[in-house]
């Protein structure tokens, strides 16, 4: 029987997240292939990014620089050691290793790199926790073979694995396979997760809307289950000490009424949206509702002799997954509908909205923790979380981002509930401590951070790093073992 405690864990996992494609920067140096990451333009709160198949010289794009963690390391490692960060969740850009992406040998420069990092990590006791892939994918990939949508993109990210976790063996303990994976349920997910041009060689907009192809996207989800799947079983064998982890984008979605239809509605686009992709990568096998889905979608997944062996032999050990926010599901089509991370919903009326429209719910975290461990059964980590907002400056150089530390307490305050109905919760590490790029819109303006970076939407900007009034909020946080959130 499991004592109840109000505490978290001893040697809960305390940290932050970010993504190489939206930090690092360095875009085109020490022999850095383009990603598809660096094809996508800025864009605005109401303007979709572009996607551009050719680099157009003109045009700014926000991934080159980012805000050059590449030049930056060792300083930014330096202030998160200062907050006390017991990890850092970052990510490997893959064209830093295999530059086009099929290469057979990999990149020295690109490794060395990544060594430097995880040696300085070492140095202030922080646990690195690798994405292997955060939406980016080598452009040459999509390039050569459409991206995901070919099999024989399983191959390349299997050798970048091989090459990756052989080299950091000694040095990285923590691994997730695909950053968000069910993001290819979604129509934006395409090009973003999959590195796919459903539209061919012209233009095209990164938004909701954008021309969709399911056929497509859903068999390229089955090659990174694949892909995933052989990394698991391949990391273990390296390490046996490897915990490797799925990441889904979690979307609670609650019925809009008690009318069955909404009931219905909402648990189809939990099971499609949310649980698909950890039914998979957890109990290593396609869900029952899944045949159904497919088969009314005329979805057809081309699977190959053995990939049933493969997906069962290679469940992950964690789940891991991002919370912003929770949407809502109604029958109704004429409700008033608003925005979200990755899928929207109908407009929660209990619940207030950041300034980019996403619904803040932190009861919704602790629902969903519980939510998820029911299911599984193992270790959960929440690898993302956290307020995009807009931040000022004030003349004497400080920012008092109260309405950050708001958001996190509320949220940290609700895990520990979890924590006491019982959920095994290893760790969290809030998105973008550091400020970065928005995946979403391409802005800098919209800032996730403990610390500030000083640049602008179009690049402008002396890069120079400043603390919040969160990053000291955040530091007693980790050091009291979040027993105090005042
Ligand atoms: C998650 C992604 O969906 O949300 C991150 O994994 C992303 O890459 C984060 O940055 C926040 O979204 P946005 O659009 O505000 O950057």
């Amino acid at each position: 029987m499991r004592v109840v405690t109000n505490k978290f864990p001893e040697r809960f996992l305390w940290g932050g997240a970010t993504a190489a494609n939206q930090f690092e920067g360095g875009w085109n140096k020490g022999g850095k292939g383009p990603s598809t990451a660096d094809m996508m333009t800025g864009g605005t709160h109401t303007t979709a990014r572009r996607i551009t198949p050719v680099l157009e010289e003109e045009t700014y794009y926000p991934s080159h620089e980012a805000v050059d963690f590449y030049g930056h390391y060792k300083e930014d490692i330096k202030l998160l050691g200062e907050m006390g960060f017991k990890v850092f969740r970052m990510s490997i850009n893959w064209s830093r290793i295999f530059p086009k992406g099929y290469e057979l040998e990999p990149n020295e420069e690109g490794l060395k790199f990544y060594d430097d990092v995880f040696d300085e990590l070492r140095k202030y006791n922080i646990e690195p926790l690798v994405t292997i892939s955060h939406y980016e994918t080598p452009y040459g990939l999509t390039e050569k073979y459409n991206g995901w949508a070919s099999r024989e993109v399983i191959d390349c990210y299997v050798r970048y694995c091989e090459t990756i976790f052989k080299r950091y063996k000694d040095k990285v303990k923590y691994w997730l396979t695909f950053n968000e994976i069910n993001c290819l349920t979604m129509a934006l997910g395409a090009f973003m997760s999959g590195g796919i041009l459903v539209n061919g060689k012209e233009n095209s907009e990164l938004s909701m809307n954008v021309k969709d192809n399911p056929q497509l996207r859903f068999q390229a989800l089955h090659h990174q289950f694949i892909a995933s799947a052989k990394a698991v079983k391949l990391g273990h064998q390296i390490n046996s000490d490897f915990k490797i982890g799925c990441m889904i984008a979690y979307m609670t979605t609650y019925p809009n009424t008690c009318n069955p239809d909404d009931i219905l509605l909402a648990q189809q686009k939990d099971q499609i949206s949310n649980m698909l992709c950890g039914d998979v990568q957890v109990r290593g096998y396609y869900p029952k509702y899944a045949t159904r889905f497919f088969e009314e979608k005329g979805i057809r997944i081309i699977m190959k002799q053995g990939d049933e062996e493969i997906l069962k032999e290679g469940c992950v050990d964690f789940y891991s997954f991002s919370y912003y926010m929770s949407a809502v599901a109604s029958a109704d089509p004429n409700l008033e509908q608003v925005g979200g991370n990755l899928l929207g919903g109908v407009k929660n009326p209990y619940l207030k909205a950041s300034d980019w429209g996403w619904q803040i719910d932190p009861k919704g975290l602790r629902y969903t923790l519980n939510h998820i461990y029911d299911r599984y059964q193992i270790p959960l980590m929440v690898v993302e979380n956290g307020l995009g907002a807009v931040d000022v400056v004030e003349a004497d150089g400080s920012i008092n981002d109260q309405y950050r530390i708001d958001y996190l307490r509320d949220h940290i305050l609700q895990m520990e509930e979890a924590v006491k109905d019982g959920v095994e919760l290893i760790g969290y590490t809030m998105w973008g401590c550091i400020d970065l790029v928005s995946a979403g819109t391409g802005e800098m303006k919209k800032r996730y951070g403990f610390i500030y970076v000083d640049k602008d939407n179009e690049g402008n900007g002396t890069l120079e790093r400043a603390k919040k009034k969160s990053f000291y909020w955040y530091k007693k946080v980790i050091e009291t073992n979040g027993e105090d959130l005042e």
